[in-house]
């Protein structure tokens, strides 16, 4: 009776071992947040502000050190969320303007970036950016 419950659980354990996370782990290695993750867009204007607003500016009009994501450019069809994460992961080398690289933002995780981003697409929507 022991036995066929410990074989039950070895076997359960190594179901999920084997098969769940590896997706959520792909993700995560590619810097994007879990499945089913939702952004919320409140935490994200602070993470962006802290994060992202020195080179972007605080109401996302730009600066000198980078330029505006309330732009065209940016809305949803021209740079999806993923290139979102992958500018947040990888950084960004200099091709749409003349400020240089966007260094990678290793202290951003991908479920801030999640946030960051929905915090983006609605001020980019306010805007008429769509
Ligand atoms: C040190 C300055 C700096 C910081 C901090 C920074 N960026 Fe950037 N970012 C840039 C520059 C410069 C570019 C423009 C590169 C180009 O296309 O010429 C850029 C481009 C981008 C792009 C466009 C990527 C593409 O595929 O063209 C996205 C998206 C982006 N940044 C998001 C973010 C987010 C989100 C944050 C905060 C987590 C952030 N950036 C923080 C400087 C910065």
């Amino acid at each position: 009776m022991k036995l066929k419950l410990w074989i039950g659980l070895g076997f359960a354990t190594l179901l999920t071992a084997c098969s769940v996370p590896d997706q959520e782990e792909r993700l995560a290695n590619q810097g994007l947040p879990p499945s089913d993750f939702v952004g919320d867009k409140n935490l994200g204007r602070e993470l962006y502000s802290k994060n992202c607003a020195s080179c972007h500016g605080l109401m996302m009009n730009g600066s000198t050190q980078g330029p505006p994501l309330n732009h065209k450019v940016y809305e949803p069809s021209h740079h999806a969320n993923l290139a979102f994460y992958r500018a947040v992961k990888d950084g960004v080398r200099a091709h749409h303007w003349k400020f240089g690289d966007m260094p990678p933002q290793t202290q951003v995780t991908p479920k801030d970036a999640a946030h960051i981003i929905a915090y983006v697409r609605v001020r980019q929507e306010r805007s008429g950016i769509r």
